[in-house]
């Protein structure tokens, strides 16, 4: 389908305007319900129990004085919870078997008539381990260390073109470098919560969740029922980026437990349990190799990166991929290799691999621009690709070089003195960086159904999840938009596993793929509205739309959104402090659907790239197996007096092979380019660069 049929009338909402968000009233008076906030009656109250050790196997649990305690339903343990189905995301095999992969894994769950209780019963259960050798340091020559055969994504882990080796022994110029990222953890604001009831053999779970269809088939599959008898609700969700994506432990022990215990049980875990249990973004050794002739062009590129997964399952972050994409490099290598290590397993986390990886490979490019002595905005226009590097394929569109001008010109980049440490304010260094963005435009198959009532008004049911993005917002934009009526005539319904299938809210691909239902589901009916004679039945017209057909396709092009990020840092000489002064980004996604609900999806991800660059960073304690960091006393992300004015614009971008809309993901492009931004800042204010986030000031100092 191409954008001149995508019927815009002239309407008093046309799609773009800055739409304030159907919810927000309900969610900032505290009416919005989220998952651990709706309590049946008789419902009870859960507390998991964590291993204390980092690899072994339970060889008994006493529950005794748990069972004791006044008030308490059961205690769970691997001997007596309800045996599960395999699904193929064995982190959801909880309390089926003895062995601890990893400290914080699940070895028991406390079940009571209240909170306090449930705390106090698991804080009584007493496990004994027969521990063994545990390993969870990442060394890049890890004797364990494997290529990954595919990468998340399903990205394949190498890709070699030309011959990498000759041209850089060849190249005049060239680096050498070695970027490490260490774990960082989700965090939503809202920590994972279900609350679950049985009734009559139908499970109901309000779960929070990134997509609820995902969590009922699960679901459904571990409880071997069938998915009509599993209804998941994730109405409102307080964000997730990547935690929430796949159901999580929480989930299948909440209705485990009420199964067992015959109450509704609720179970929010602590925020404490979330970095062993909801996954978290790998760490991350990654060299780069660049090398070019003195006139900045690349002939060589290789990106090659380190990571850890767990015992349990395989998950390998697709930093190497984003080399992929950005540059002209005829002859490259990126590889993505892998060890197993006794760790929590890592999982998506807001821009899995390009957001890592581009803070390497954009540091790298960073670095050459110094060493070349040319002006790294221009370095990277020199090395514009006619095609995607790796594919050969034609780009739907890219504008890479049109961020790179317009940021350069609202930043005020030019005329900057490329010298180092030559901005001075008492103590204060000042200094300036660039770096580019990339995401790939991600869509999937989803169903819609749209509804016309005889009293003029129109219902869209969809199960998207609105995880603080807006979705409900600019969908309701959309169908107005298709049906040629007002907003206001437009009612939503998401958030539920019985509402028509689709794609979870990830990959930054939500909005498209509900978006792409939701549109084909109103052509339909305003086709049906238009062929119908007469007054409407009493119960309205319906049609329904599924996009399997229109996504099955793929695309030839290589589709990806991208952006540039320029910022501005303070570096403090006598404390070692790095303050952010200006961030700006400019990207180019596509049509921008909503301009309010989509500068807030930009700032937040840079805003995010900003903790990930200066503060947000964790240490897996060689000795004990697990996360120092655990609670946000201890992880630091940016508060409000970290986070200055920050600028997000976008292009005007007519991409004619997205989809109807012509839009791109824009959920997680903002957190892409802004590490990079930040520390190639750094370096200009210090002249020193530092290849290891986060920029704390034990090490800028
Ligand atoms: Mo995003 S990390 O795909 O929720």
């Amino acid at each position: 389908m191409s954008p001149d049929s995508f019927p815009l009338g002239p309407l008093p909402y046309p799609l773009g305007a800055p739409l304030v968000r159907r919810e927000g009233r309900e969610k900032v008076t505290g009416t919005a319900r989220y998952a651990a906030e709706h309590t049946p009656p008789g419902c009870a109250y859960a507390w998991p129990v964590p291993a204390t050790v980092a690899r072994g196997r339970v060889t008994s649990v006493d529950t005794a004085a748990a069972l004791a305690l006044p008030g308490v339903y059961a205690v769970l343990t691997h001997e007596n919870a309800p045996r599960l189905a395999a699904t193929g995301d064995p982190t959801l095999s909880v309390l089926q078997d003895d062995r601890v992969p990893h400290r914080g894994w699940y070895v028991a769950l406390a079940v009571a008539d209240r909170l306090e209780t449930a705390r106090a019963a698991a804080g009584a259960v007493r496990v004994r381990y027969e521990t063994a050798a545990h390993d969870v340091r990442l060394t890049a020559a890890h004797p364990r260390m494997y290529d990954a055969e595919t990468a998340n994504g399903g990205y394949p882990g190498t890709r070699e073109r030309g011959d990498f080796e000759g041209a850089f022994a060849a190249a005049p110029v060239t680096l050498d470098a070695t970027y490490t990222v260490p774990p960082l953890h989700n965090h939503p604001m809202e920590p994972h919560a279900s609350t679950a009831r049985w009734s009559d053999g139908h499970l109901t779970v309000h779960d929070s969740s990134q997509g609820a269809t995902k969590v009922c088939e699960d679901l459904a599959a571990l409880f071997r029922l069938d998915r009509s008898e599993v209804t998941v609700v994730s109405e409102h969700v307080g964000g997730g980026f990547g935690s929430k994506g796949t159901p999580r432990p929480q989930v299948v022990l909440a209705a485990m437990a009420a199964r067992h215990t015959g109450h509704p049980v609720k179970l929010s875990l602590p925020r404490r349990q979330l970095p062993a249990v909801v996954g978290h973004r790998a760490p991350t050794i990654q060299r780069v190799r660049l090398g070019a002739g003195d006139d900045g062009v690349l002939t060589a590129l290789a990106h090659e990166a380190a990571t850890h997964t767990s015992t349990v399952t395989e998950f390998v972050e697709q930093a190497a991929v984003p080399g992929r994409v950005m540059y002209t490099s005829p002859n490259s290598r990126t590889v993505h290799r892998v060890v197993p290590l006794d760790v929590p397993t890592p999982s998506w986390m807001r821009a899995p691999g390009e957001a890592p990886g581009m803070y390497a490979l954009e540091s790298a490019v960073d670095e050459l621009a110094v060493l070349l002595d040319i002006d790294p905005v221009d370095l990277r226009m020199r090395n514009e690709p006619d095609t995607e590097p790796d594919s050969d394929r034609a780009f739907s569109s890219r504008q890479l070089v049109g961020c790179l001008r317009e940021g350069a010109e609202r930043f005020g980049w030019l005329p900057r003195d490329p010298r180092p440490g030559v901005r001075r304010e008492g103590d204060l260094l000042l200094g300036t960086g660039v770096a580019s963005a990339t995401y790939p435009v991600y869509i999937a198959a989803s169903s819609a159904e749209a509804h016309a009532a005889t009293d003029g008004s129109y219902r869209i049911r969809v199960n998207a999840t609105d995880i603080g993005t807006g979705a409900r917002t600019v969908l309701a934009q959309l169908a107005a938009g298709v049906l040629a009526v007002p907003e206001e005539r437009i009612r939503i319904e998401i958030g539920s596993s019985d509402l028509p299938p689709a794609m979870l809210a990830g990959g930054s691909a939500g909005t498209a793929s509900w978006g792409w239902a939701v549109h084909k589901a109103c052509t339909a009916l305003r086709h049906r509205l238009r062929d119908h004679v007469g007054p409407l039945p009493a119960d309205g017209l319906t049609a329904a739309a599924d996009t399997r057909r229109e996504t099955a396709e793929g695309s030839p092009y290589a589709r990806h959104a991208f952006g540039a990020t320029f910022a501005e840092v303070q570096v403090d000489t006598v404390t070692g402090e790095v303050r952010t002064r200006r961030l700006l980004g400019v990207y180019a996604a596509g049509r921008i659907l909503n301009s309010r609900t989509a500068r807030s999806q930009f700032i937040g991800g840079m805003t995010m790239g900003l903790g990930m660059a200066l503060m947000e960073g964790s240490v897996l304690d060689p000795a004990f197996g697990d996360f120092a960091e655990c609670d946000l006393a201890s992880y630091h992300v940016p508060a409000c007096a970290d986070v200055p004015l920050i600028e997000a614009h976008w292009l005007e971008e007519e991409d004619p092979h997205l989809n109807p809309m012509g839009s791109k993901g824009i959920g997680e492009i903002g957190i892409v380019g802004t590490a990079a931004a930040l520390a190639n800042a750094v370096r200009h204010a210090t002249g020193v660069r530092f290849r290891d986030l986060p920029l704390t000031p034990d090490k800028v100092l």
